[in-house]
C-alpha cells in the first residue's frame, strides 16, 4: 500500500480535549493575546464568514468560518450552528460546532474535532482578556443577565483573571435556569457566594463590579441606571442593552470594531443609526494587549467591552488543543482514503454506468 495516498484525520471529542488538559483558562488567555497580535502583524488569513439564516425571527443559522495561521501552517474552519430556540423547544443547547484543521504543506486534513467547547471557551476567553486590562483589580461582585452556556463559561474565565471575585448574582428569563446555573457553578466554586434573583435583572447587576449580558434576547435588557462607577461591562449577545449604556461609558473597546459595526449587536445598531461614530470607540483589544493604548486608567471609569467573535481565535485555540491531544496520544484515527481511487485493482466493479 502506498502510505502517501492515505488521507486520514484525528477525530477528537470533547472528552479527549478535557482529558488532554485543554480546559486551561490561563493558557487560553495567552493563546488569545498571541493570536490577536499575530493577526495585527498580518500572519493570519481571515476571510469573511458565510452565513445561512433559516429563520429571520429567531436567527437560527449555520455559519462557516475559515481562517489560516500562516506561522503555524494550519488552515481551519469552524462549522457552527446557532439555534436560539433549542433550549425552549427541545431542551437542547443553543450552539453546536465542529472544527476541521488541515496543514498547509500538502493541504491534507489533520483533525476533525469538537468545536462547541472551543467556541464557548474562546468567547469567554476574550471576555477575560478584556477583563484582565479593563476590570478593576479588586472586583468583588459579578452580575449576569443570562444564565446559559456563555454565562457559565464567562464565570470560569473571569474568575481566573479576577480571583478577587467573591459574589456572583444571576438573572435569567426563567428562574429555574438561574437555579441550574448556581447548582452547576457552586460545585466548581464553593467559595463564591451565589445569588439567584427570580428574573429580577436589576438585582443581578446593581452594584456589580463586572456585569455580563449573555442572552438570546433582542431587547434593551440592561439599563444605564443600574451600572455603578468603575464597572466593567462585557456584552456577549446581540441587542441586549439600552443605547444609553454605551453612551454613559468612558471607554468602549471591541474585539474588532470594523467587524462589530456591520453586525447586529447594540453598538452596531447605534452605529447604523448614527448615534455612535468611529471615534467614539476607544480601541480594539489588541491595541491594549500590545501596550499601544492604556487599559483602565482609574477606578471610576465605566468600560464597555463588545466581542463579535473572531473565528481565527477558535482556530488558534483548536490548533493548540490538537497539539496537546497528539502529545497525549488521544483521539481516534479516521481514514477517508486508503489508496488513490484509480490505483484500486477492483475499481471497475464500483462504477455503475
Ligand atoms: N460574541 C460572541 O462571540 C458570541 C459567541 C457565542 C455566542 N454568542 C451569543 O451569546 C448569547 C448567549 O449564548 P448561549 O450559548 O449562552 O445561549 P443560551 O441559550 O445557553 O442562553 C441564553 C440565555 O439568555 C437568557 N434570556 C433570553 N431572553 C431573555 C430575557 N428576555 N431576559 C433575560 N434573560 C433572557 C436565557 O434565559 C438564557 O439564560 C447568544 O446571543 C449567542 O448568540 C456570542
Amino acid at each position: 500500500m502506498d502510505k502517501k495516498a492515505i488521507i486520514s484525520s484525528l477525530q477528537l471529542s470533547q472528552e479527549d480535549l478535557l482529558k488532554a488538559g485543554c480546559f486551561d483558562t490561563n493558557q487560553i488567555v495567552k493563546i488569545i493575546e498571541a493570536a490577536l497580535v499575530s493577526f495585527k502583524k498580518g500572519e493570519i488569513i481571515f476571510p469573511d464568514k458565510t452565513v445561512q439564516i433559516f429563520d429571520k425571527k429567531t436567527q437560527s443559522r449555520i455559519n462557516c468560518l475559515p481562517s489560516t495561521l500562516l506561522r503555524e501552517k494550519v488552515c481551519g474552519v469552524k462549522w457552527v450552528s446557532v439555534f436560539p430556540q433549542n433550549p425552549a423547544l427541545y431542551n437542547k443547547q443553543n450552539l453546536s460546532a465542529v472544527i476541521l484543521l488541515s496543514n498547509i504543506r500538502d493541504g491534507f486534513p489533520l483533525t476533525i474535532m469538537d468545536g462547541t467547547f472551543i467556541s464557548n471557551i474562546r468567547t469567554a476567553g476574550i471576555g477575560s482578556v478584556a477583563a484582565k486590562y479593563l476590570a478593576k483589580k479588586d472586583s468583588k461582585v459579578i452580575g449576569f443577565i443570562g444564565s446559559g452556556e456563555q454565562a457559565k463559561m464567562h464565570l470560569i474565565t473571569m474568575l481566573s483573571v479576577r480571583p478577587s471575585l467573591k459574589e456572583c448574582r444571576v438573572a435569567s428569563l426563567n428562574p429555574k435556569n438561574e437555579e441550574k446555573f448556581i447548582r452547576e457553578m457552586q460545585v466548581i466554586f464553593p467559595g463564591v457566594l451565589f445569588q439567584g434573583t427570580k428574573s429580577d435583572l436589576g438585582k443581578a447587576v446593581i452594584g456589580a463590579d463586572i456585569v455580563i449580558t449573555a442572552t438570546s434576547a433582542q431587547l434593551p435588557l440592561l439599563k444605564k441606571k443600574w451600572l455603578k462607577e468603575g464597572v466593567f461591562y462585557c456584552h456577549v449577545g446581540g441587542y441586549e442593552d439600552e443605547f444609553s449604556v454605551a453612551l454613559a461609558c468612558n471607554k468602549i473597546v471591541c474585539d474588532d470594531w470594523q467587524i462589530v459595526k456591520h453586525r447586529t449587536q447594540t453598538l452596531s445598531l447605534m452605529y447604523k443609526k448614527g448615534i455612535l461614530k468611529d471615534q467614539d470607540v476607544y480601541a480594539n483589544l489588541v491595541e491594549i494587549v500590545s501596550g499601544k493604548k492604556q487599559g483602565r486608567q482609574n477606578p471610576m471609569e465605566k468600560i464597555y467591552f463588545n466581542s463579535v467573535g473572531l473565528s481565527y481565535l477558535d482556530i488558534a485555540i483548536a490548533n493548540w488543543m490538537y497539539q496537546k491531544c497528539l502529545k497525549a496520544s488521544l483521539g481516534k484515527e479516521i481514514i477517508f482514503q486508503k489508496e488513490m481511487i484509480f490505483s484500486r485493482p477492483d475499481i471497475r466493479r464500483f462504477i455503475k454506468s
